[in-house]
C-alpha cells in the first residue's frame, strides 16, 4: 500500500489515466510503493465516471474539463499534446508541478527534459516554467547509452533506425493492428483499417511517424535530434534517423550505428554499457541471444546485443537496443522523475 498520510507525500493528479500510458503509471506506483497522500484520476469526458482501481481501492474518473489541480502537488499529462497545451498552464497556475509525457513543451527552453539516468541534476530545483518534460520514447534509451559513448570515445555522427511498436499510438493503436492483422488473415488481398497507420499496419512497415516537416523527415524523426542535443547537452550532436512503425504490439527496437571521433574496443564497449543503471547487454553471439520485444526479459531495462565494431572502421560500432516504449519510454521515466524530485525535496 503507498497510500500514506504523512503530509509530506504529494498528492498525484494522472490525466490521461484510462490510456495505455496512464495505465501503466497505476501500475508502476503498485510496484514501486511510490508514496503519495492522494491520488485523482482524470481523462476526456468519454471516461468520465469510470471506475478504476489503485493500490486495492476504487477511484472514480473526472472530466478534465473543470477539474481543479489546487489539491494537486504532481500531474503526470499523458493525454496528447493539444490536450497537454491547453490544460497544462492551468494546472501549474492552479499550483501543481507537471510532468508531461506529450511532446507539449519538450522543447520550450525554461522546461527541463529529463531522463534520470542521464540529467537528473536538472531535477535539483523546481523549474521556472512548472513543467518538467518527459523525453520521446526512442529517445530515452538511445541516450542513456550514447552519454558513456559521448564521454569516452566523443560521438561524430549515430545514424539511427527505429522500429517502433503500435503501442506507440495508446490503446487505440494496438486495437487497430490486432483488427487489421484478422481481417488480412481472413482475406490476404484486404489491408484493414488505416486511421492510425497510414496505411494499414497489419504485415506491414510504415516509415513514417507522427506528421511529415517540409525538409522530408518526419517530426518523430526532429523530435530524437532534438531532444537528444538537449538530454545530453550537446547542441551540434549529429543524430540522424529512420523512424519505421512495425507490427509489434509492444516494444521500440533501435538499429544505430555511432561513429566515434576515436577508435573504439568492443570489449570496452560492452563494459561501458552493462556498468550502465538498469541496462542488459546481451553478449552471447549465438543464434536467438540477441533481445527482442517479445524476449529481452525484464521490461524496465534497457536491452542491448549485436554490439559489432566495424571492420572497415576502426571508430564505428552498430548497436541493437530494444526497449519497452510504455514503460521505460514514457510511465517508468515519468515514475523516476518523480522519485528523483521526491529524493531532493523538491516534491
Ligand atoms: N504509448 C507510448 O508508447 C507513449 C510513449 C511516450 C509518450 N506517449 C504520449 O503519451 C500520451 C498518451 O499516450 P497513450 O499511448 O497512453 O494514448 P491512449 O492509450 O490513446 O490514451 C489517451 C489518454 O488520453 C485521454 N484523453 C484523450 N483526449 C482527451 C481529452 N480531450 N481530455 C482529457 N483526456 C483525454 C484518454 O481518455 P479517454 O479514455 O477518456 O479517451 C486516455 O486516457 C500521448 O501524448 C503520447 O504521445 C506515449
Amino acid at each position: 500500500m503507498t497510500l500514506v498520510s504523512d503530509p509530506s507525500a504529494p498528492r498525484i493528479t494522472l490525466v490521461g489515466a484510462t490510456g495505455a500510458v496512464g495505465n501503466t503509471l497505476i501500475r508502476l506506483i503498485e510496484e514501486r510503493g511510490f508514496r503519495y497522500r492522494g491520488i485523482s484520476l482524470v481523462a476526456s469526458a468519454r471516461s468520465a465516471g469510470r471506475e478504476m482501481t489503485v493500490d486495492g481501492r476504487s477511484h472514480r474518473v473526472h472530466d478534465l474539463d473543470g477539474f481543479d489541480f489546487s489539491d494537486t502537488d504532481v500531474a503526470f499529462f499523458s493525454a496528447g499534446g493539444s490536450v497537454s497545451e491547453k490544460w497544462v498552464p492551468t494546472a501549474v497556475a492552479q499550483g501543481a508541478l507537471v510532468i508531461d509525457n506529450t511532446s507539449a513543451f519538450r522543447m520550450d527552453p525554461d522546461t527541463p527534459l529529463v531522463v534520470p539516468q542521464v540529467n537528473a541534476h536538472e531535477l535539483d530545483r523546481r523549474p521556472a516554467s512548472g513543467v518538467i518534460a518527459n523525453p520521446n520514447c526512442s529517445t530515452i534509451p538511445l541516450v542513456r547509452l550514447l552519454q558513456t559513448i559521448e564521454e569516452r570515445w566523443g560521438i561524430r555522427q549515430a545514424v539511427v533506425s527505429t522500429y517502433q511498436a503500435a503501442s506507440g499510438r495508446g490503446h487505440s493503436g494496438v486495437a487497430e493492428l490486432y483488427e487489421a492483422s484478422r481481417i488480412s488473415l481472413e482475406d490476404h488481398e484486404a489491408m484493414g483499417p488505416d486511421e492510425e497507420f497510414t496505411p494499414s499496419l497489419a504485415f506491414n512497415v510504415v516509415p513514417s511517424i507522427d506528421r511529415l516537416l517540409d525538409n522530408g523527415f518526419t517530426f518523430e524523426e526532429q523530435k530524437m535530434l532534438q531532444e537528444s542535443r538537449k538530454i545530453l547537452g550537446l547542441p551540434h550532436l549529429d543524430v540522424t534517423t529512420t523512424c519505421v512503425r512495425v507490427p509489434v504490439v509492444n516494444g521500440h527496437s533501435e538499429a544505430a550505428w555511432i561513429e566515434c571521433h576515436n577508435p573504439v574496443d568492443r570489449e570496452e564497449i560492452v563494459r561501458r554499457l552493462a556498468a550502465l543503471s538498469e541496462v542488459t547487454v546481451h553478449d552471447e553471439v549465438t543464434v536467438g541471444a540477441f533481445p527482442t520485444p517479445r524476449t529481452a526479459g525484464h521490461p524496465d531495462h534497457v536491452h542491448v546485443g549485436r554490439i559489432r565494431v566495424s571492420p572497415q572502421n576502426p571508430r564505428g560500432f552498430w548497436l541493437w537496443i530494444v526497449a519497452d516504449n510504455v514503460r521505460i519510454g514514457a510511465a517508468l521515466n515519468a515514475i523516476q522523475i518523480a522519485e528523483a524530485l521526491t529524493e531532493r525535496g523538491v516534491l
